[in-house]
């Protein structure tokens, strides 16, 4: 029996190049529509790991990370293989993991502390600064060889703030704290420890989905589909704790909490106008009442609740493009793009470091807490996104349309855009940066 409905073509517009002339303007429409292939075209992914991950600035490491002469790190910026190293001096230098010979990645380690790094392959050997210091049979060379040519390739631009060490491949990118711009002010709220503990920064897990890097990216913006998506999270902590913990403050459409484009693609979830404290928020995690009884029995009770209010960690998701987003209480998560349908996420807690213990395990366990519950949820929608947005090309564009237009959207002083806290403003405005950086012709270097 034929079917009754009719053949409607949705949203009717001619079948396009993903990427015509290398200009990606037609992608990002202003009615707040991205084609799908902006998440399905392993070409489009290329351009964005040379473009996006190569001209913006683009989170490294903390400084606490390294924090002794000849420590390093090792990650991937876009795809590009990065040694992260403290030399003799204390200084710090953002290198390609990269010989400079014929171009093996010489350190295999995730992290570690060494004065030199041998290539694997025919045994060159780099300084932890990154200077060429052996060529292996060197006499075979001619005398024109060029030591100092020979190099690690480095970052043209590093720079920092609170020991959040950034780096761009752009010679000409604007000075750091421009970048950052109007999320300062928040991004210092979640670092900021009343008590000025020093802070320092511990990696706990890695986890991965299997789909687009932006959809994280959305997804830290998007406040809409908690009360769908993490429905069973909900549901489990009414049933158990009653009301009022975790996500519970979002019932409803209307309130005072709001989201925000925040400009240069940074965006925020701004739930403090909502919650109450983080502590009182926070829902029972192993050890809650113990330590808290522990820290009141020795500190007295308000002493005591002044420590408890940097345990937990609600109150805000600051995306700062295009790949890191930090909530209340200074954890962070860190998006490293795999492949056009694989991401990984690295997961950071910052630890006080001359507060009890107690706090810091408190901040460890609630920093799990809804990573390991409702993180969860995420990446299962993500994949179903990823498989349909892949699979289906007659249905070409994805609607971030939500509040565009309306009264609920406005400037403020800082040149910040406010939303209603389940409208998509900072999406579109993630994707209109993408669109700037995509579609420019900045050319990307090395230093030597
Ligand atoms: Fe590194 Fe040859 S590739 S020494
Ligand atoms: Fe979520």
């Amino acid at each position: 029996m034929p079917s009754a409905h009719k053949t409607i073509p949705l949203h009717p517009v001619p079948v396009m190049s993903p990427a015509a002339g290398g200009r990606y303007d037609h992608l990002i429409r202003p009615d707040g529509m991205v084609h799908r292939t902006v998440f399905t075209d392993p070409e489009i992914f290329q351009q964005e790991m040379r473009k996006i991950f190569g001209v913006s600035w683009v989170f490294l490491l903390h400084e606490t990370e390294i924090p002794d002469p000849g420590d390093f790190k090792t990650l991937n910026v876009g795809l590009r293989p990065v040694i992260v190293t403290r030399d003799d001096e204390g200084q710090v230098h953002a290198l390609m993991n990269r010989c400079s010979h014929r171009g093996a990645r010489i350190c295999a380690d995730t992290h570690g502390n060494s004065k030199r790094f041998r290539c694997p392959y025919h045994g060159w050997s780099f300084k932890n600064n990154g200077e060429l210091s052996a060529v292996t049979y060197g006499e075979g060379y001619p005398q024109s060889f060029d030591h100092q040519a020979h190099n690690l390739g480095r970052f043209p631009r590093v720079e920092s703030y609170r020991g959040f060490v950034f780096g761009s491949l752009n010679p000409d990118v604007e000075p750091l704290l421009d970048w950052i711009g109007p999320a300062r002010e928040v991004f210092d709220w979640s670092m900021d420890s009343p008590l000025k503990h020093r802070m320092r920064v511990v990696k706990s897990a890695t986890t991965v989905f299997n789909a687009n890097w932006k959809l994280q990216n959305d997804n830290n913006g998007d406040m809409y589909h908690v009360p769908f998506t993490h429905r069973s999270v909900l549901t489990m902590v009414r049933d158990r704790y009653g009301s009022g913990k975790s996500l519970d403050h979002f019932r409803s459409d209307q309130s005072p909490m709001y989201v925000s484009d925040l400009t240069h693609g940074h965006k925020l979830i701004d739930q403090r106008p909502s919650l109450k404290t983080p502590w009182d928020q926070a829902v029972p995690v192993p050890g809650r009442e113990s330590y808290s009884q522990k820290l009141i029995n020795e500190l007295g009770l308000e002493k005591a609740r002044e420590f408890l209010h940097m345990t937990g960690r609600a109150g805000i998701n600051l995306v700062l493009y295009p790949n890191i987003v930090v909530v209340g209480g200074g954890a962070f998560n860190v998006y490293e793009p795999v492949a056009v349908d694989k991401t990984l996420v690295h997961l950071y807690t910052v630890i006080l470091e001359d507060a009890p213990p107690e706090v810091n395990t408190l901040r460890l366990r609630f920093a799990e807490d809804f990573v390991y519950t409702g993180n969860r949820d995420d990446n299962e929608v993500f994949e179903r996104m990823q498989i349909s947005l892949a699979n289906i090309p007659e249905m070409e564009w994805v609607d971030f349309s939500k509040g565009l237009g309306t009264d609920r959207e406005q400037l403020q002083s800082d040149g910040s855009v406010r939303g209603n806290i389940s409208d998509e403003t900072g999406m579109r405005a993630a994707y209109q940066r993408w669109k700037e950086l995509m579609s420019s012709d900045i050319t990307t270097c090395v230093a030597l």
